[in-house]
């Protein structure tokens, strides 16, 4: 039993202005005219938060084209300057959440345990949480890959039912190949992504486990798309730099 409709994601990071981006998404919309929403294909973009409300207006027909935000608070409001809350995020249009980037990790120090509490408050809003997990160049090569992994999810995903976890969408970015033009093989994500799996299975239920996706992330282009997309565990990716121009990014959707 397989229902794991492919996601094709595309975050944006810290790149275009409000006119960038509803340029570039407007664009997007016009080339993936040919989807909707019965398609065998999700497509999702996170664009920076000052652009989300303008890019929902240009993609709200484009019936297969949902939105993300790249970060969210956990509080639902307060005295927290900079933050942004969960129905915040609702409010914009999105459908979607990244929780966790390794960006996030490395440059602002987030702990699991704080996104922990992210995902938590995603599944609380009914925002479909892409929580992010991913080893380091120097954890690969001293072999932690398989516990550095299983540390990122059993405390992200800590204390949460397997009904809460129905949204879910994991994405397995090893930090060594994002933005570097290294890509790990289809078999080294596949290696990864059927670890996932299992640990899934071991942490909750099969059921779960073979219904959760897990995408790939980490320079994705046109030219790799196809091989990684017949792995049996990659239900999916999380394209950074390639999804800024839409043309490349469309290339990738219609793999
Ligand atoms: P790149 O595709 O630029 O390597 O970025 C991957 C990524 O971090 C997506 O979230």
């Amino acid at each position: 039993m397989d229902t794991r409709k492919p996601l094709i994601a595309g975050n944006w990071k810290m790149f275009k202005t409000v006119a960038e981006a509803v340029q570039t998404a407007s664009k997007l919309a016009s080339l993936c005219q040919d989807l909707t929403s019965d398609s065998d294909r999700e497509v999702m973009i996170a664009p920076p938060f000052t652009a989300l409300s303008s890019v929902h207006g240009v993609i709200e027909g484009a019936a297969s084209i949902h939105m993300g935000a790249q970060n969210m608070f956990y509080e639902k409001q307060g005295a927290y300057t900079g933050e942004i809350s969960p129905d915040m995020v609702l409010s914009t249009g999105c459908t979607h959440v990244i929780i966790g980037h390794s960006e996030r990790r490395q440059y602002f120090n987030e702990q699991d345990e704080t996104i922990n509490q992210k995902t938590a408050a995603a599944i609380k809003a009914g925002l479909v949480p892409i929580l992010c997990v991913g080893e380091t160049e120097k954890q690969r090569e001293s072999e932690e890959t398989f516990s550095v992994l299983d540390k990122q999810i059993r405390i992200g995903l800590k204390g949460f039912s397997v009904d809460e976890l129905e949204l879910l969408v994991l994405a397995y970015e090893p930090v060594w190949a994002i933005g570097t033009g290294k890509t790990a093989t289809s078999g080294q994500a596949q290696e990864v992504h059927s670890f996932l799996r299992n640990q899934l299975e071991k942490n909750y239920s099969n059921v779960l486990a073979n219904s959760v996706r897990i995408l790939y992330g980490g320079s994705v282009k046109p030219d790799n798309i196809s091989e990684l997309m017949n792995m049996p565990d990659v239900d999916g990716v999380l394209v950074g730099g390639a999804s800024l121009s839409a043309d490349t990014f469309s290339q990738i959707v219609h793999y």
